[in-house]
């Protein structure tokens, strides 16, 4: 379960995702979309998604809230979440259980770099597809000058924007506050979202083809 403070944010403030029903992992309180942030977060993905996309394809789900909160945002979206760690897999498929996501896994299976064909078959023609992509940051990201993003042993903005000449047409990636600078052939827009103190917490960034 998440932590009291968690829960009680979440009644003062209901987001409507029931924190205190959902299921964690010892990583989550660091990993998890939190309450206090939640209201930010929607802002901003309405502002970029005025239409529920044709699919959205959570990557890294975790125990999922990010993913509920994207299924809450854009109901009549298709949505797949993607976790590689079995115990997390199992987490998620409680946590989603009955709100219409398909939990992408049976091994664990996870996207890759190169996207598979199938995968790569399944999103093409289906226009206006998200990927969200919200990497670790690893242990210590905060004290670090700058934190290069990774995933599967890749450049995770490699990794995800890999997939937009496949299908997907925008990349939403969660990135620290101290993220190293990254630059491609796309038009990038940022968002920044903060702590109630005022400091930053951190940016999304959507990723397009120009
Ligand atoms: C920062 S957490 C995501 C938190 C999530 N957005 C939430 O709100 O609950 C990152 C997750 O990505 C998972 N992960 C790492 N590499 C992955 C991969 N290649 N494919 C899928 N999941 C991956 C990790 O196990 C971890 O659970």
């Amino acid at each position: 379960m998440f932590p009291e403070w968690v829960i009680q944010a979440d009644r003062d403030v209901p987001t409507g995702l029931q924190f205190h029903t959902l299921r964690t992992m010892p990583a989550s309180i660091f990993s998890a979309l939190l309450p206090i942030h939640v209201p930010q977060v929607r802002t901003i993905l309405r502002s970029w998604f005025a239409r529920d996309p044709a699919l959205v394809i959570d990557a890294t789900a975790h125990v999922g809230v990010d993913t509920l909160n994207w299924r809450y945002l854009f109901p009549t979206s298709p949505i797949w979440a993607y976790e590689t760690d079995e115990a997390t897999c199992q987490a998620l498929s409680s946590n989603v259980s009955g709100k219409d996501i398909d939990v992408r896994h049976d091994t664990c299976l996870h996207l890759t770099l190169p996207p598979t064909e199938d995968v790569v078959t399944s999103i093409v023609h289906r226009a206006r597809t998200v990927l969200y992509v919200d990497p670790p940051w690893g242990p210590s990201y905060a004290q670090q000058a700058s934190v290069p993003l990774r995933l599967d042993g890749h450049d995770a903005f490699d990794w995800a924007t890999s997939y937009l000449d496949k299908g997907v047409t925008d990349v939403v990636i969660k990135v620290p506050f101290n993220v190293q600078a990254w630059e491609g052939p796309y038009t990038v827009s940022k968002a920044t979202v903060y702590q109630p103190s005022g400091r930053v917490a951190y940016g999304l960034w959507r990723i397009q083809s120009v």
